[in-house]
Parts: structure tokens; C-alpha cells; sequence
């Protein structure tokens, strides 16, 4: 009865609802986790199907600053704030900044906040309820960084009730590993962590140039440059994950125009990164999907390490790779042709593009692999497997054979056949250069 008297007023509210916009939800890799329902499918398992088996890949939770963000973007902003002689009292929108001092120290960059350890702790407790049947991991695993350390373990102790029952593994982040850890990109000559600077740095001059214009007007004499810009923006994601609130994030100071052009400068960086952009993304992403799809089509489940879910954790470099792996977030996907760079043009805008890093990859950004039991109306009984990222389900291109964006067993080995013929040789794609590399992730101990 409530709820009939209430849906006509939220129905008429809709009708005449106003303009919004988070810019919390458009930070690309600072954006804080959040689940954007992209495409917005019921995350529950399909009509007739139970989750029977799982994995997850996860990037760790919220830091205090990336170290490359805080060195070329954060300090040098911040330094040249403190030098400034500019009375910010009468810049307009700027005028905060006479009394904004950073929450950001030397000490703390790269280190997990306390937002961070209660959001991944806040995950472990969703994903232990997704999952009410299964029993409490053996093992969960992490590559050492004590962000991603941390992360795991708070992560552990939301999903478990005894956490002291569950080991915490540690994967080496070393870069003679070959793809025998968490953190293969380190081991891929191939791979360049600058890739896509280039490129990103051209969509950022010309989102910039109006909003530098802008400010010059309120502050003549601080001569703000893009960089400046950038680091203004990242502030309103750090500083709102450590205080709270942020005066950066405010409508007076940047437009969703502005924020829209900070998140697709560095959905550029992405793609040309880890991305499609890149020809290696596959090759170093297709060894977790390799690995752990033999860990949930493994029909021993009597072996002392089978488990019924298996975590790892990782950082931001890993989530992409892996998805294109799996072939998800493809902008040339349903468009018949393939001419991938030409769908993130560098003086453009692609609005309709899939490839958003907020999406992919805010903080604790996860992809999922899941094995189901189904006896399904219009698909009879059978294993079927279905890819979740940050919760929404995602169809795998040519493996749709199955309830609810799942694909059969068969299928799904033929998918990540075809996907080895197309990307994978790690060593052969990376040009590995030392003599004990190796194609085969085989942390997990069981196949
Ligand atoms: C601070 O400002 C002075 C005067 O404008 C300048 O000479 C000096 O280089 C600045 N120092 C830093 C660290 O930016
Ligand atoms: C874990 O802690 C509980 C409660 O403190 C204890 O009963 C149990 O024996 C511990 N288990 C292990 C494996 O240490
Ligand atoms: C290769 O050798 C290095 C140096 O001894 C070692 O750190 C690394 O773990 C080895 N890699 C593999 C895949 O065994
Ligand atoms: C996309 O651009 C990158 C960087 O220039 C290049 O390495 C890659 O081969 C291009 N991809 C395709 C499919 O043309
Ligand atoms: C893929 O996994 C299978 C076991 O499921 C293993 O035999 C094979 O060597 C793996 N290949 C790669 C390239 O990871
Ligand atoms: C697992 O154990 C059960 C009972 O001990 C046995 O009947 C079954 O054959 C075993 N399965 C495998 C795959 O080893
Ligand atoms: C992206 O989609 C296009 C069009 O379907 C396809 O040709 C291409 O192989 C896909 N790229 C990857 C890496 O899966
Ligand atoms: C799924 O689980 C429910 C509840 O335990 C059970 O009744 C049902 O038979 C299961 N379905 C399949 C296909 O395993």
C-alpha cells in the first residue's frame, strides 16, 4: 500500500528531475569503488542457476596518492601554491585556496586509507553473501605491495568469520617472474609504463586550454599550466577519500565538461596502456584467464587445495589486460570492423565508447569468474560460466550459448581456446630477454 502511494510522486519527481552530475563517479584510475551497473543487468544468478564455484581478481583499495599522480601532477601544484603570492580571497571560486592546505604528505603516498581498508573489508562481506554456500577460502592471494597486502587482508577479514583460517599468500612483483604472477606486465619487456603518455597528453592541452583561460582570469599571476589542471582534479578524488569532502570536487570550480575531459584524457592513457591500443595487452592478461578457468572447469574438487572461491589481489595495470583477455570493454565490439585506435581519436571526444577506465578500473575494481549449476526454462541442466566486472555481468563475445550472458562449459573452453590462438605466448609477444621466463600462471598449485 506504501509503495503504491509513493511510486506516482517518484515517477512525477522523474519527470521533472534536474541535471546531475558526480564527478566522483568520472576519475578514471582515482575514481573511489563504486558499482556503475555498465551494462545494467540483475548481478544474481541467471533463472535456475546456483554460483557452485568462483574467482575473483581484485586491484587494491583506495590510496593516499598514486606515486607518479603525486610527483607530476599533486606536489608540484601544491608547492607552487605555497609560494604563490596571489590573493586568493578575490578569485572567485578559487577563493578556498587561501586557506586550503594538502592532506597529503610525503610519507603516506602509496599507503591504503582508512576509507580504503573499509571498503575492501566492506567487499570481503558482499561477495561472502553472494556466495552464502560457499566454504571460507584456504588461501587468498596477493602480490606484495603492502597496499595490495593490506587490501587482502581486510578484504579476508570481511568475507570470513575466522580470518586466522585463511593464509594470505604473497606473489613476488619481480620482473623475472614471466607470467608467473600477479603482476606480469613487470615482466614484459614489451610493456612500457609510459605508453600512452604521448597520446593522453594531447586531449589534455585541449581540455585544459578553456579552463586554464578561466582561472587566469580569477589569478593572473599564478600562470596555471595543464598539469596544474590535472593535479587540481586529482585532488577532489584523493581528498575526498581522505577527508571526506573536497573543495576541488565543487561545481563552481570544475564542470562536468571539465571532468569529462580529465577522464577521457586518461581513458586514452588506458587504452594506448593496457588497453586495445596496445598489442601485448592480451598476451599479459590471458595467463589469469588461462589459469582459472582450470581452476573452475577442474572437476577434482577433492584435492586439499580445491577451493570453492579463489581471490586474488593486484594493482591497476592488471584489471585491463585481463579484460582484454576476456575481450570485454571492446569499442570496436557489434561495429564489424576493427580499427581500434580510431574509436579514441586524440581531438575528440568518443562519448558512446565502452572503454571507460572509471569504470574499469576505479579502486578495488574487480572481475569475477563464476561456475554455475543450472537447470534453466529454454536451456535444460548443465555447467554454464558467466564474467561479472564490479558486480554487472558481461557477455563474452561469441560465448552467449547460455542462461542470463552465461556460455556453457564447452563453450567457454572453446572460448579461451580461441582467445590462446589469438593473444597468447607471453614470452614470444613480451620479447622476454631472461632465460627462466615462463607462459604459464601457476600460483593457484592446482589445475
Ligand atoms: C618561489 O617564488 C620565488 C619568487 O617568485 C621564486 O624565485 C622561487 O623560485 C620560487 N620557489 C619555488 C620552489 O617555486
Ligand atoms: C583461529 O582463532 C580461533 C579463535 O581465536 C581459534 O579457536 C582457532 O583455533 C584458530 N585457528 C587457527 C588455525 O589458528
Ligand atoms: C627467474 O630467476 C630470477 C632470479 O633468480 C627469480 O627471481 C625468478 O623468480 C625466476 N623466474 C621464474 C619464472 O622462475
Ligand atoms: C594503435 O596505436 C598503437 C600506438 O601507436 C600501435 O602500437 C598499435 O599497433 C595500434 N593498433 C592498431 C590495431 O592499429
Ligand atoms: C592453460 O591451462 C592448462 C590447464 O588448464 C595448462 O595445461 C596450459 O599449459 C595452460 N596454458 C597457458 C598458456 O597458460
Ligand atoms: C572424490 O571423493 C569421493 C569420496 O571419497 C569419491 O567417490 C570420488 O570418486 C572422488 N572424486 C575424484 C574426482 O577423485
Ligand atoms: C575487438 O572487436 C573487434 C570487432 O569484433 C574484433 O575484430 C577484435 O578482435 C576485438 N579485439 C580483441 C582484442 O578481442
Ligand atoms: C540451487 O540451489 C537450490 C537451493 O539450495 C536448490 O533447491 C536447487 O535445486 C539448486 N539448483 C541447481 C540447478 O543446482
Amino acid at each position: 500500500m506504501l509503495l503504491s502511494l509513493v511510486l506516482p510522486i517518484t515517477v512525477a519527481n522523474a519527470a521533472l528531475a534536474a541535471y546531475t552530475f558526480d564527478p566522483l563517479q568520472h576519475l578514471a584510475g582515482i575514481t573511489p569503488y563504486f558499482e556503475p551497473s555498465d551494462p545494467p543487468l540483475n548481478p544474481a544468478p541467471p533463472q535456475g542457476c546456483n554460483a557452485t564455484r568462483a574467482a575473483y581478481l581484485v586491484r587494491h583499495a583506495a590510496i593516499w596518492a598514486n606515486d607518479f599522480d603525486y610527483e607530476e601532477f599533486i606536489d608540484p601544484f601544491v608547492s607552487k601554491l605555497q609560494n604563490t603570492t596571489v590573493d586568493w580571497k578575490r578569485a572567485g571560486p578559487l577563493a578556498f585556496l587561501s586557506t586550503w592546505k594538502t592532506p597529503i604528505e610525503n610519507e603516506d603516498i602509496e599507503e591504503l586509507t582508512q576509507v580504503g581498508r573499509q571498503e575492501a573489508f566492506t567487499l570481503g562481506v558482499s561477495v561472502g553473501q553472494r556466495y552464502p554456500s560457499f566454504k571460507a577460502p584456504g588461501k587468498v592471494w596477493t602480490s606484495t605491495a603492502e597496499r595490495t597486502e593490506k587490501s587482502a587482508q581486510s578484504f579476508i577479514e570481511g568475507l570470513v568469520t575466522r580470518s586466522n583460517e585463511t593464509e594470505l599468500v604473497s606473489v613476488s612483483e619481480g620482473e623475472e617472474e614471466g607470467a608467473d604472477s600477479l603482476t606480469p606486465y613487470e615482466g614484459c619487456p614489451a610493456y612500457s609504463s609510459s605508453a600512452g603518455s604521448e597520446q593522453s597528453a594531447q586531449y589534455q592541452e585541449l581540455y585544459t586550454k578553456p579552463i586554464i583561460e578561466r582561472f587566469h582570469a580569477l589569478a593572473p599571476s599564478f600562470n596555471f599550466t595543464p598539469n596544474d589542471i590535472v593535479g587540481m582534479q586529482e585532488l577532489c578524488g584523493y581528498e575526498t577519500v581522505i577527508r571526506g569532502s573536497s573543495p576541488f570536487c565543487s561545481p563552481e570550480v570544475f564542470s562536468p565538461n571539465d571532468w569529462l575531459g580529465f577522464e577521457y584524457t586518461n581513458d586514452i592513457q588506458y587504452h594506448f596502456n593496457t588497453g586495445y591500443g596496445n598489442e601485448v595487452s592480451g598476451a599479459i592478461g590471458f595467463p589469469w584467464l588461462n589459469a582459472t578457468a582450470g581452476l573452475l572447469t577442474s572437476d577434482d574438487t577433492n584435492s586439499s587445495d580445491a577451493q570453492d572461491i579463489y581471490v586474488s589481489f593486484t594493482h591497476r595495470e592488471q584489471l585491463p589486460v585481463v579484460l582484454v583477455a576476456l575481450g570485454l570493454f571492446n569499442n570496436s565490439a557489434f561495429s564489424g570492423g576493427d580499427d581500434i585506435n580510431a574509436t579514441m581519436p586524440l581531438d575528440a571526444q568518443n562519448y558512446r565508447r565502452a572503454w571507460k577506465s572509471s569504470h574499469i578500473i576505479p579502486f578495488l575494481a574487480n572481475v569475477a569468474i563464476e561456475k554455475l549449476s543450472c537447470d534453466s526454462y529454454g536451456f535444460g541442466v548443465g555447467e554454464h560460466y558467466r564474467v561479472l566486472v564490479n558486480q554487472s555481468p558481461q557477455p563474452l563475445p561469441g560465448c552467449t550459448d547460455g542462461p542470463g550472458e552465461s556460455c556453457s562449459r564447452d563453450a567457454f573452453q572453446k572460448f579461451v581456446q580461441s582467445r590462446e590462438e589469438t593473444l597468447g605466448g607471453f614470452g614470444e609477444k613480451c620479447g622476454v630477454d631472461y632465460s627462466n621466463s615462463t607462459d604459464i600462471l601457476s600460483i593457484y598449485g592446482v589445475s
